[in-house]
């Protein structure tokens, strides 16, 4: 009985709640800000290849505990960043600023729980998602990033989103 009230506990990871996920793309931002503005310290060159090789590390990195985290973006750069079906109509509607909440959270069809929690452009994203971009620079993205649909964006605009499942 014990052990079949364990497997069951497991299974619908009852320890993963939305305060955890929070904390975990908090924990994301953080360290993806923090490497960011290092990179760009160096050069704006430096800055994309630390987002190229850094961003799905950190992302595998906090993802434990049950909870699974990342981006995406309806404009995606990387195109592994694509939002999954259960994510279209949230994004559409933050978008439209018919969700004013900080996040949602979703039943999913696999039992499961999923969170979006909207991505604001600040002046330092400009850099490298504006309209704006260094010629070179958007040269080095594109090399990386041939399908790049991640430009355009003004300071206040919804870049993208954190996700997490559990
Ligand atoms: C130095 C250039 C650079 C700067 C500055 C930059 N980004 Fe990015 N951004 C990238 C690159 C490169 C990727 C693709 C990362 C990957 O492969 O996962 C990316 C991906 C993203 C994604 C994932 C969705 C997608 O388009 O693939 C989001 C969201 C995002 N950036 C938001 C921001 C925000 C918010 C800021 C400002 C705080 C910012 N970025 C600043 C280069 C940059």
């Amino acid at each position: 009985m014990k052990i079949l009230l364990t497997l069951i506990i497991i299974s619908h990871n009852a320890f993963a709640t939305d305060e955890l996920a929070i904390k975990k793309i908090k924990e994301f931002g953080k360290i993806l800000k923090k490497e960011l503005k290092a990179g760009l310290k160096k050069s704006p060159e430096k800055a994309v290849e630390i987002c190229n090789l850094r961003a799905p590390e950190i992302q595998k990195q906090v993802s434990s505990e049950g909870v699974l985290i990342g981006r995406v973006s309806l404009k995606n750069r990387n195109p592994k960043n694509k939002p999954k079906d259960w994510m279209k109509d949230y994004i559409n509607q933050f978008h439209a600023n018919e969700i004013k909440k900080a996040y949602v959270t979703a039943k999913l069809e696999n039992g499961k729980t999923g969170l979006l929690k909207p991505i604001r452009t600040m002046p330092m994203c400009l850099k490298c998602h504006g309209s704006n971009i260094d010629e070179g620079l958007y040269k080095t993205i594109k090399s990386k990033y041939p399908n790049d649909k991640a430009i355009g964006y003004k300071a206040g605009d919804i870049r993208g989103f954190f996700w997490a499942e559990y």
